[in-house]
């Protein structure tokens, strides 16, 4: 019956096309390298070394295993000290832990800030470390997408839209074709 083999080819195409295009949505989205969502913040230091020293050192008998807060005040969301304009500038806590806090009216708690936190043995490297961890944590809170990032997702699900539209396109076609075929076979008796 020529409506039928005109009804496979179509079906053909409408199942390729779709295939093609996830595909193509699946093997961009596999290429992506994981950008660091970070990288649009210049880092003073590497967040990851920050973090094992952040654990290493004591910081967190103070501030928390999860920054939140203990007999020192909260990391992330990082407290506004009085007399502090910006908590989260890389010059600001570079200077804290490096030279400490003596307690002050109007600062949570009571005890001061110790110099490197109690630790002479801390570098300058490893402070700017920490202070790269530190403020990494604070925005980590909703890293926003890259553009790069943003396009391949929006591919991907435009992709899947695509051939889950063509999917129910071609099941449509196919019962209004059987409907078309009931017709005229009822229409010849
Ligand atoms: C003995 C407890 C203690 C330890 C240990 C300690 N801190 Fe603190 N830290 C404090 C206190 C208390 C403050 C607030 C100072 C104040 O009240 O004047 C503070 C403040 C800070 C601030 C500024 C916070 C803000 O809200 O602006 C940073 C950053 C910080 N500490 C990092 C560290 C790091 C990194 C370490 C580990 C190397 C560390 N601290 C170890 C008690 C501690």
């Amino acid at each position: 019956m020529r409506l039928h083999k005109g009804l496979k080819v179509w079906g053909l195409v409408a199942l390729a096309v779709p295939a093609l295009v996830g595909l193509t949505a699946i093997s961009t989205l596999a290429d992506s390298t994981p950008s660091p969502s970070a990288s649009a913040v210049a880092l003073p230091g590497d967040p990851t070394k920050g973090a094992t020293l952040f654990a290493q050192s004591g910081c967190t008998s103070c501030h928390g295993a999860s920054l939140g807060g203990l007999i020192g005040p909260a990391l992330n969301p990082i407290f506004k000290l009085p007399g502090v304009s910006n908590p989260l500038d890389p010059t600001f806590i570079i200077g804290i832990i490096t030279n400490g806090r003596v307690h002050q009216a109007g600062d949570p708690g009571s005890v001061n800030m110790p110099v490197k936190g109690g630790n002479t043995a801390l570098t300058d490297q490893d402070i700017k470390d920490l202070a790269a961890f530190i403020i990494q944590q604070n925005l980590t809170g909703s890293p926003p997408l890259s553009p790069d990032e943003l396009a391949k997702r929006t591919i991907f699900w435009v992709g899947i839209a695509i051939v889950g539209m063509l999917f129910i396109t071609l099941l449509l076609s196919q019962y209004n074709m059987r409907w078309i075929a009931r017709r005229a076979a009822a229409r010849r008796k």
